[in-house]
Parts: structure tokens; sequence; C-alpha cells
């Protein structure tokens, strides 16, 4: 049976869960919700590095997983290197913005991305703008969004102080004619209805569930696994979990909440 340690800050990942869900049959999913030491995004890299390989040491000696899942952009950026350097034998697969998938559906050329302060401000990301936008003819518009990862732990999707912030960060956004937002944080994608409604306009928003879940998929046979059979999910976190956040994620699912 294959063994799949996925971790974030807190429960954003398990919108990268359910994409896993939607491509891989017969694992057992450990996923660790640091909600102790979220938000990541406002942390130092040292810090951010230093949560990851406590939870990926966990995983390993508790759970003996086959495979890493990040799914947090944050610590993508700051630890994936030093993992895959310590642990040259495991799967692991980060998560980072969608910039490339973002480059080929605009038609505008002005593209959003919104995620955490550490995320924007981190190497990874501004080499990968930099690497994916030469010779092209594409503005992106940037937004840090602090505060929002709290907004959302705390199961606020949909209120009027998550709104406010939303609708201050993205107004730069709808005066500049973006039509494709990146989402570059996987708790973002639980406020896609909001964002909607705030830029009225018809917009693409790139998340990337589904291209980790497929990478996954192709990189399970080495571990010879059939991908066939039921997929079972157990959560784990630091410090307290809103439930309620995760019965809207993962409907089709009995989990083990630890
Ligand atoms: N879901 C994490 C990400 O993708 C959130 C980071 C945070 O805790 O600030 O970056």
């Amino acid at each position: 049976m294959l063994k799949i340690g996925v971790f974030d800050s807190g429960l954003g990942g398990l919108t990268v869960v359910k994409a896993l869900s939607q491509v891989i049959k017969g694992a057992d999913v450990f996923y660790v919700a640091d909600t102790k030491n979220a938000p990541y995004g406002e942390k130092t890299p040292e810090q951010i590095l230093q949560y990851s390989l406590n939870i990926t040491n966990y995983l390993i000696e508790t759970h003996d997983i086959d495979a890493l899942i990040l799914a947090c952009n944050t610590a993508t950026a700051f630890a994936i290197k030093e993992l895959r350097e310590r642990y040259p034998h495991l799967i692991i697969i980060g998560t980072e913005p969608g910039i490339k998938p973002a480059i080929a559906q605009t038609k505008t050329g002005k593209v959003g991305v919104l995620a955490t302060p550490a995320t924007l401000s981190g190497d990874k990301y501004q080499g990968l703008v930099r690497e994916l936008s030469l010779g092209k003819d594409i503005v992106f518009y940037e937004q840090g969004c602090p505060g929002l990862v709290e907004q959302i732990e705390k199961g606020e999707t949909k209120s009027k102080r998550t709104k406010a912030l939303l609708e201050a960060w993205l107004s730069p956004m709808q005066e500049n004619r973006v039509d494709t937002i990146v989402l570059g944080c996987t708790h973002y994608p639980l406020v896609t209805e909001m964002i909607k409604e705030i830029m009225v306009c018809d917009i693409q928003l790139i998340e990337t569930g589904s291209a980790i879940a497929k990478r996954l998929l192709s990189l399970s046979n080495v571990v010879n696994h059939e991908n066939h059979g039921a997929l079972s999910i157990t959560i784990h976190s630091t410090d307290s979990i809103n439930t309620d956040i995760i019965d809207t994620i993962l409907t089709d699912y009995i989990l083990h909440i630890l």
C-alpha cells in the first residue's frame, strides 16, 4: 500500500488532498496540519524549514511514508531543496504557484498572483517568474495576503472582513484588466467563490492540486503502486482545527482525525 505524507500549516493543503483523492486509489494518506505554527507565510525562512523538517521526520518515523507532498507553497519555497538532499529515496513533490499555466491561458497578458508574503519574497518564486516570463509580454500583479490564511482557518470564507480584505487586494487587478489569477497558496481555493464575485468579469483561477496528483501517480510506479482500491485519509494536527472546514473540502470520505 502506497503511504503518502502530506503537510501544510493548516487545513488549506486539504485542497491538494482533494485533488489527490480524484486520481490516487488504494493508498494511505497521512495529513499533518501544523496549526500550532500557522501561518507559515509570516515566519522566517529558518522557522519554515525547521517546521518542515520536524513534520517530515514525524511522517517517516511514525508512518513510514513512501511519498511526501508539501501541500504548501510557502514550505516548498523554503524547505524542498533541503528535504530532497536529506531524503533522496523519498518521492518528494512540492507546490508552486501556477505561473506556467497562467502565462499559457491569459489573453490580456495581465496576470494576478495571490500568495503569502513569504512565498512572494522567496528566491524560488522570483526565479520562476523570471525564467517563465522571459521574452514574453506579460505583466504580473503580485499581492501578498497577510491574514487571509487565518480568516480561512477560522472558517470565515464568506465573512464581511474576508471580503473587505480581498476587495482591497483585488482592486488593482480589476483596474488593470487581469484575466487570470494564480492562487499561490493552497488555502486560497477555499475563497474562490468570493474572488469570482469581487472580480465580476470572467476570470480564470489557477490552482495546482490536480497537477500534483498526476505527478504523484506518474512517480508512484517506482514503488509498484497499482492504483486501485480505497483511499484512506488520516488527519493529524499540532493544535486545534476547525472540523467544519474539513467537511466542506472532503465530502465523500470517512476520515480518521487524530
Ligand atoms: N497553504 C500555505 C501555502 O500554500 C499557507 C501558508 C501559511 O500558513 O501562511 O503557502
